[in-house]
């Protein structure tokens, strides 16, 4: 028997890597899986939605095709996202790239939760996990300033919602990722950077993608019932590191 046995779950970021691991462990879980995208990947998913995020019109028919077509929804995983190249320093990146960064990985998370959670309402309670980061809550010196301002917001945002609307059966959680070991990734750090990010690691290696999978899956399932508007670290232990292990 599946943790998500019967549940309708609309991932969002469906086709990049993490979404695409998040959508093979939801359906290994029992799930009826509806991925969203730019574009349709790999993901194994009961049917595909093609949807703008950053477009409220995309936004809203999305979810209002998947209720008529599922006839519920119960979990939404807002993880879709993006970081450029051109946002570093807060002294070089300039307002494109910040107003880019902060509409697809902060707006696109206000306007799921904001035509989502009506149809999880509906139908008595649910669950929302919605993807921040590490960076929203510890700082870098190698500085992605909208990446970091932006996954600040969605942890924010979840928190609020969750106190919000736990009278009405929907909890609504942020997950933190440390670094992940995806082409995202790949594209942005050079090996020094890399190592420089390393040494901070206890674990020493970044995460897969199917560790935060499986993480989504359990906060998205009726196991974590009594667990709302939380930060979930999902870095392997990071964020309480002071000095690590030397390799032995
Ligand atoms: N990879 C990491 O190290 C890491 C660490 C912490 C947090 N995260 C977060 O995890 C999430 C997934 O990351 P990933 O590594 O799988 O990235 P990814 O690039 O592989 O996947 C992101 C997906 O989002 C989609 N997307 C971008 N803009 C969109 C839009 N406007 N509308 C619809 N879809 C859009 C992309 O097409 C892509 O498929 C992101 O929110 C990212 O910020 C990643």
């Amino acid at each position: 028997m599946g943790m998500l046995d019967g549940k309708v779950a609309v991932i969002t970021g469906a086709s990049g890597s993490i979404g695409t691991a998040a959508c093979e462990v939801f359906a290994r879980e029992g799930a009826t899986v509806v991925g969203t995208d730019l574009r349709a990947g790999d993901a194994p998913v009961d049917y595909f939605i093609e949807c703008d995020l950053t477009n409220e019109e995309e936004v809203a028919r999305l979810y209002r095709t998947v209720a008529e077509r599922s006839g519920k929804i119960d979990i939404l995983f807002n993880n879709a996202g993006i970081a450029l190249p051109a946002d570093q320093s807060v002294l070089d990146t300039d307002l494109e790239a910040w107003n880019k960064v902060v509409e697809v990985n902060m707006t696109s998370v206000f306007l799921c939760c904001k035509h989502g959670i009506p149809y999880l309402i509906e139908n008595g309670g649910g669950s929302v996990v919605n993807t921040a980061s590490l960076v929203a809550s510890v700082g870098s010196a190698a500085s992605q300033i909208a990446y970091t301002a932006s996954k600040g917001g969605v942890l924010a945002l979840s928190r609020e919602l969750g106190v919000e609307f736990a009278k009405r059966g929907v909890r609504v959680n942020a997950i933190s990722p440390g670094p992940v070991e995806t082409p995202l990734l790949a594209d942005l750090f050079d090996p020094s950077e890399k190592s420089r990010r390393l040494v901070h690691v206890p674990r020493g290696r970044f995460g897969a993608p199917h560790e935060i999978a499986e993480a989504v899956a359990f906060l998205s399932s009726d196991r974590a019932s009594y667990i709302n508007a939380t930060d979930f670290k999902v870095d392997g232990g990071i964020h309480a590191a002071y000095v690590t292990a030397l390799d032995e």
